[in-house]
């Protein structure tokens, strides 16, 4: 059944052919004005100017009027820590006061007391609690998403929240990668004996999770105080032994090794980096495949310094964006707002966010065939804006709800 979208302001994110944007490559927008876009059950169908529609759009049973208004691919949201329990709004009283992240970590808060609430969830009240989590960015306009565990650490914690990441996978109709995160954190009982904790990763959960199926990556925080370049590697050839490709947190708080080891490892994509000297960002240019994931609204949060985004940019790197949605250092999964501050505090241009948000993003979660852009074939997951002067309009005005509708699949969203 075909539907059609007509009198489109603006069709953003038109194409044809797509790679993985490096460097300037990011602020060329391919956008269609006046533009109509017909769709075919799940599928984008076909698109082009208005003038050039060759069907009375009255013979469209399902037909919508955009005039004045944008649509886009959806948000694909390529890091994300979306299954969790309850909050950590009592450290954020801390951070006030002036407690670090790295504080607060050590205080025995942080990670470790989100994995004691998950610990006491069930699996249910887990599943629900994420499931409101997912409907809810989904009316923010994300159509892809990355979603981590790491809040476990335990074989049957870890294994919890990867079920529950699978069941959404099955609830809803917006693409999911799981991501095992088993390397999130040191458990207490752990404290003193690191490779106790590193053996339990690759020789209890790994076999359990490929056994099952339920990841598709594999990541390790790799930063001081939680795991090594060294440590990371090992358990990330270990991950590749179960075809588990890599995307890893490596430097939000410290330049220690991991931007090099994750090239080396040809990771997927390499998420954070708050803390780049030239060489890191060099590394990174250097990688044709892999992607550097930028998570501004981490930065924001924990009052940090935010990623160096017009240096990687200017050096040629292949940068996205994405919401780090977790308790701890990102409670939010507003892709709106990651593209506003990326602009308002990164200077990134409006067309560089829009690009690594989209198309780049879904290259961080290997969906380019899928979603990322308005494309003959790929999925009809997209973002109709309400009437907005210009596509400047959407980072300017940030804070402000411009999503008129969201479509996934072909589907309006309700
Ligand atoms: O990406 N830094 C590591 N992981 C998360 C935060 C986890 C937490 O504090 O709960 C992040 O920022
Ligand atoms: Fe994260």
């Amino acid at each position: 059944m075909a539907t059609l979208i007509f009198n489109i302001k603006q069709l953003v994110n038109v194409r044809s052919s797509w790679s993985l944007l490096h460097g300037d490559e990011l602020a060329k927008l391919p956008c269609i004005n006046n533009a109509y876009l017909i769709l075919d059950g799940e599928t984008i169908a076909s698109y082009g100017k208005m003038e050039e529609l060759k069907y009375d759009p009255s013979t469209f049973t399902d037909r919508f009027d955009t005039t004045g208004k944008l649509v886009m691919p959806s948000w694909c949201d390529s890091h994300t820590h979306l299954v969790f329990t309850g909050s950590r709004d009592e450290e954020f009283r801390d951070k006030i006061n002036g407690l670090s992240y790295a504080d607060i970590a050590a205080k025995g808060g942080g990670i470790l007391n989100s994995a004691k609430k998950l610990a006491a969830t069930s699996e249910d009240e887990l599943f629900n609690q994420s499931y409101n989590r997912l409907k809810e960015v989904i009316g923010l306009g994300t159509g892809a998403i990355e979603i981590k565990s790491g809040y476990g650490l335990t074989v049957d914690s870890e294994m919890k929240m990867l079920r529950v990441i699978k069941r959404l996978k099955k609830a809803s109709k917006i693409p999911i990668k799981a991501t095992f995160l088993g390397a999130h954190a040191f458990p207490a009982e752990f404290k003193n004996d690191h490779d106790a904790y590193i053996d339990l990763i690759i020789n209890k959960m790994l076999p359990q999770i490929a056994g099952e199926g339920l990841a598709d990556y594999i990541d390790v925080f790799c930063e001081n105080g939680f795991f090594s370049p060294a440590q990371m590697e090992q358990i990330c050839l270990a991950g590749k032994g179960y075809g588990l490709k890599p995307k890893l947190h490596v430097n939000q708080l410290n330049s220690i090794g991991g931007i090099q080891k994750g090239i080396e490892l040809s990771a997927v994509s390499l998420d954070h980096l708050e803390i780049m000297n030239d060489e890191d960002v060099q590394i990174v240019a250097s990688a044709k495949t892999t992607v550097g994931t930028l998570l501004p609204t981490a930065a924001f949060f924990l009052r940090m310094n935010y990623q160096p985004a017009r240096k990687l940019i200017d050096a040629g790197c292949a940068i996205s964006l994405a919401s780090d949605y977790n308790p701890g250092s990102s409670p939010s999964g507003n892709m709106n707002f990651v593209a506003a501050l990326s602009c308002i505090q990164m200077r990134m241009l409006p067309e560089e966010a829009i690009n690594a948000a989209t198309i780049n993003g879904a290259y961080a979660m290997e969906l380019q065939d899928e979603v990322g852009s308005i494309s003959i074939g790929k999925k009809a997951n997209l973002i109709v804006t309400k009437e907005v002067p210009s596509l400047t309009f959407l980072p300017y005005s940030f804070g402000t709800n411009l999503i008129e509708r969201v479509m996934l699949c072909g589907e309006w969203v309700s």
